[in-house]
């Protein structure tokens, strides 16, 4: 049986499970900040990930950081979901062990998976470097001939000669994929893959902003980046700006949820463009990490309010997603991007 008819088939029967199981599917609520049940009931392990859609099948990749991983392997974890809040585990991709001598405590961290329509295969990338020094500042490359299969390591590099640690993935509206990636010394840039994404081709320039988990979205005619202040796990105010084409010149970068100083305690990682049949919803894919329980870092998605060279995310709500019409509604939503009057300044103790 061909492999996505497979997949289609997994998540009729999993919908099937839930429709016998409580009467009707289950709320398509997504609840930031809440324990992220998979099929299995197990917490969804796919931190600072990306997602791909084929057909109608959303694939979203990440660390996986279970508690009862091998401490020696690093691990990259798949699911898929129709709808992106019921999400099936679909195995652990990647699970390898030290390939360049790195050291004990080395890192392999935001894999992100590409696929490439001329040569069929799927080719991810991810940040690997040694934990101590994080010197090796490098990519990471691997290829597979199926989205969920293992993904074999074939090499790592520095992307066009730079230092990169965060990485970050833009596929444009025109299909054209792009890895963003954070140079320390100089800031981040957004680099177009090669023919057959195994490499690196061209740079669209040089952002000279010191921003990592580096996400784009081209919404509306404008080129939205997100990206987070370098202060590791600790949330910081994360940022934006626009441009109108993928060399800039970027707007000013400025708070994507004033005043809040943490952005909800959450790092951005990608920013997911949902078309619907009405209206298009741009989700911001964060991670709320918890250090010293890894495994149960949480996920902070929230639609954004975009649009005319302005973003803002929401204060964190439970929210709907209508996967049809691409409609996001938020509960009890009092407007937390609208500008603050002089009441709530006075009240909250935020000044403008
Ligand atoms: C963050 C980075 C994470 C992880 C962490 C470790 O800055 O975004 O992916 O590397 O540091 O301290």
């Amino acid at each position: 049986m061909n492999r996505q008819v497979r997949v289609i088939l997994d998540h009729a029967v999993l919908l099937l499970g839930l429709i016998v199981l409580g009467g009707c599917a289950t709320p398509k609520i997504i609840r930031p900040g809440a324990v992220w049940p998979d099929n299995r009931g197990q917490h969804v392990q796919a931190h600072g990930g990306g997602i791909i859609k084929l057909g109608d099948i959303y694939y979203w990749f990440g660390e996986d950081r279970s508690r009862d991983n091998e401490p020696k392997y690093r691990y990259v974890a798949c699911y898929s979901s129709t709808d992106l809040v019921h999400w099936m585990f679909r195995r652990q991709v990647v699970k390898l062990s030290d390939p360049e001598l790195l050291g004990g405590n080395w890192v392999l961290e935001r894999p992100k998976v590409f696929h490439n329509s001329k040569t069929k295969k799927f080719v991810m990338y991810a940040h690997i470097d040694g934990k101590g020094d994080y010197k090796f500042a490098s990519v990471a490359v691997f290829i597979c001939d199926t989205v969920d299969g293992d993904y074999q390591y074939l090499k790592s590099f520095r992307p066009l000669g730079h230092e990169s640690r965060d990485i970050g993935q833009f596929i444009d509206d025109d299909g054209a994929s792009y890895l963003i990636y954070e140079d320390r010394p100089n800031g981040f840039h957004i680099a177009k893959l090669s023919d057959d994404y195994l490499t690196l081709e061209n740079d669209m320039g040089l952002v000279p902003e010191h921003l990592e988990g580096g996400a784009l979205v081209h919404y509306d005619g404008l080129y939205y980046f997100i990206g987070s202040q370098l202060t590791g796990w600790g949330a910081n105010p994360n940022k934006y700006a626009t441009a109108k084409s993928l060399e800039g010149p970027w707007s000013e970068f400025k708070d994507i949820a004033p005043p809040e100083t943490t952005t909800y305690g959450s790092q951005s990682t990608m920013l997911l463009k949902v078309v619907g049949s009405k209206t298009t919803t741009v989700i911001f894919m964060g991670d709320l990490w918890n250090p010293g329980t890894q495994w149960d870092s949480r996920y902070l998605w929230m639609p954004l309010e975009i649009g005319g060279g302005k973003l803002c995310l929401p204060k964190p709500k439970d929210w709907t997603l209508n996967i049809i019409t691409g409609e996001a509604v938020i509960k009890n939503n009092h407007g937390s991007c609208v500008a603050p009057t002089l009441s709530t300044i006075l009240m909250q103790g935020h000044y403008p």
